[in-house]
């Protein structure tokens, strides 16, 4: 492992460098990236920000469950460190009460085996005042513990078991997304990456990990929770 003072982004710094099973660690970044090319921001000393570089050892059709198994390690994680319930949205954003608590980017890197570099933001310590976005929330503002290496000691090991589970069962793992993802049942409104708006209710995460909202299977995009279907 490898803890930065301060980095641009763990997950730039593990692209540049892809070595497997490390970790990267930065107790600040200056230009966290986030997904859909967005940036992630969070003030010194205040979020969990870290990449890690794993083989995921998947069959290329099975890649896109990675992000969402993600999701539930990050979830499970927080269960154990904060206590506190998580929900997933589609694909992988983490929500206490509607509101973004954790976010995850992940990239693939390297030609010959191709590695995955997760990248997981956790905001623990933000008070109200920090939030980047109104849309946002943090573990001290929803009154769990706000302890970071608690936090990376439990979501680390969660990750670690859910990448197990992913290799010896992608369809198990798919199952257990699609009954806890907190998108399916909703109605959302889906801003697709080429601008295009789709709202409708989210029936289903189909086998490739795609979300179905009105009868169509988004692969990317941005989805806001309208209401509950
Ligand atoms: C998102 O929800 O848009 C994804 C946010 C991912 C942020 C994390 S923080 C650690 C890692 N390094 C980055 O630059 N981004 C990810």
């Amino acid at each position: 492992m490898t803890l930065h003072a301060e980095a641009s982004s763990t997950n730039a710094l593990a692209a540049a460098d892809p070595v497997v099973d490390t970790l990267i660690v930065a107790d600040h970044q200056t230009a966290g990236r986030g997904r859909l090319d967005r940036t992630w921001e969070t003030p010194p000393g205040t979020a969990l920000t870290f990449s890690a570089v794993v083989d995921p050892d998947l069959a290329d059709h099975d890649w896109p469950l990675l992000p969402l198994a993600v999701a539930l390690a990050v979830a499970d994680g927080l269960g154990t460190a904060a206590a506190v319930p998580v929900a997933v949205k589609w694909p992988n954003d983490l929500l206490i009460d509607g509101a973004k608590v954790a976010g995850i980017l992940l990239e693939r890197v390297g030609s010959d085996r191709p590695l995955a570099v997760i990248g997981i933001g956790i905001n623990v310590g933000l008070a109200a005042e920090d939030l980047p976005v109104p849309t946002a929330t943090s573990l001290r503002i929803a009154g769990a513990a706000v302890d970071r290496t608690a936090v990376f000691a439990a979501v680390v090991p969660a990750l670690s078991a859910i990448l197990t589970a992913l290799r010896a069962d992608p369809g198990a793992v798919l199952e257990r997304y699609r009954s806890e993802c907190d998108t399916v049942g909703r109605e959302v409104e889906a801003q697709l990456p080429d601008g295009e708006r789709l709202v409708g209710t989210a029936s289903a995460v189909d086998r490739h990990g795609r979300l179905v909202v009105a009868g169509r299977a988004i692969g990317a995009g941005d989805v806001v929770h309208v209401r509950p279907a």
